[in-house]
């Protein structure tokens, strides 16, 4: 894992736009793992800007959402169908038909979840997945106690989750308590991650799942097990980490990182 700790929420979502730009400028036809949640917006507004200004071109892309609420439809303005055809997919030339979330009103939920998986497979799996973390450690909506080994399913929300989420809706209390979302084993088999952290609100749940130990608790933690994770994150996410000095060495001096240094975003 490299943490890399970026002055500012800004120059965080730059740095992590910059990273799927260059995957795709080099891999037209990458398979992309998208998350939602409010963390994602800035770097979501970067891309289409990117494709704006620069051109960068998705007409070959094809992406795959973490999860969707259960009982709500596509076009519901709560959806994260609606979250990600309003922030990204209407913003770039993405074709809609290779943009995939799971489908909350399914009548069969467990076949849908089988078939979300099977397209990810046929599609030749995820090349990079992007990921946001919950206040419980979740990352899609892999809530505490999810197992390491789980796949693609219907999950209860946590209390601490639908609050951190119901104010979003027009009617807080219309918010599903449960969601399908990729399993913690579906998200660790993509070929890469990148996962992206901002404010001091999670400065204490990103320390655990970096640094504490690796437990189903904390489902973030699991990334700890990937051999090719980049985790980004602003000075207020990355308040409590540690290794800080490390990671920022690291950053300012292995050649990987070289073109990303002095990113501002
Ligand atoms: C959303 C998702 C979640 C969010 C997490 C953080 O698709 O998978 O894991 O990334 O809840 O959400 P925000 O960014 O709103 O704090």
């Amino acid at each position: 894992m490299q943490v890399i700790i970026m002055p500012t929420k800004a120059d965080a979502s730059e740095l992590a736009a910059q990273i799927i730009a260059k995957r795709v400028r080099k891999f037209a036809d990458s398979v992309i793992g998208l998350a939602t949640g409010q963390t994602m917006e800035r770097l979501y507004a970067r891309l289409a800007q990117k494709h704006q200004e620069e051109g960068l071109d998705f007409s070959l892309v094809r992406t795959y959402n973490l999860d969707e609420y259960i009982g709500i439809e596509p076009n519901d303005p709560n959806s994260y169908r609606s979250y990600m055809n309003e922030l990204l997919f209407n913003r770039v030339n993405i074709d809609l038909r290779n943009t995939h979330l799971p489908l909350g009103m399914a009548e069969d939920l467990d076949r849908e979840c089988h078939l979300y998986e099977r397209s990810i497979s046929t599609n030749g799996g995820i090349d990079l997945q992007l990921l946001g973390i919950g206040k419980t450690g979740h990352i899609g909506f892999n809530e505490p106690l999810s197992a390491l080994k789980s796949r693609t399913r219907a999950k209860a929300l946590t209390p601490t989750t639908i609050a951190s989420n119901s104010p979003l809706f027009k009617n807080p209390e219309a918010m599903p308590k449960r969601a399908i979302t990729m399993g913690v084993g579906t998200i660790l088999e993509a070929k890469s991650i990148l996962m992206l952290v901002t404010g001091e609100s999670k400065a204490e749940i990103l320390a655990k799942a970096v640094e504490g130990p690796v437990t189903s608790m904390v489902s973030g933690s699991a990334l700890q097990l990937h051999e090719n994770c980049t985790v980004i994150v602003d000075a207020g996410a990355g308040k409590l980490l540690q290794g800080k000095d490390y990671y920022n060495w690291i950053f300012q001096n292995e050649p990987e990182w070289e073109e990303f240094r002095g990113i501002k975003g």
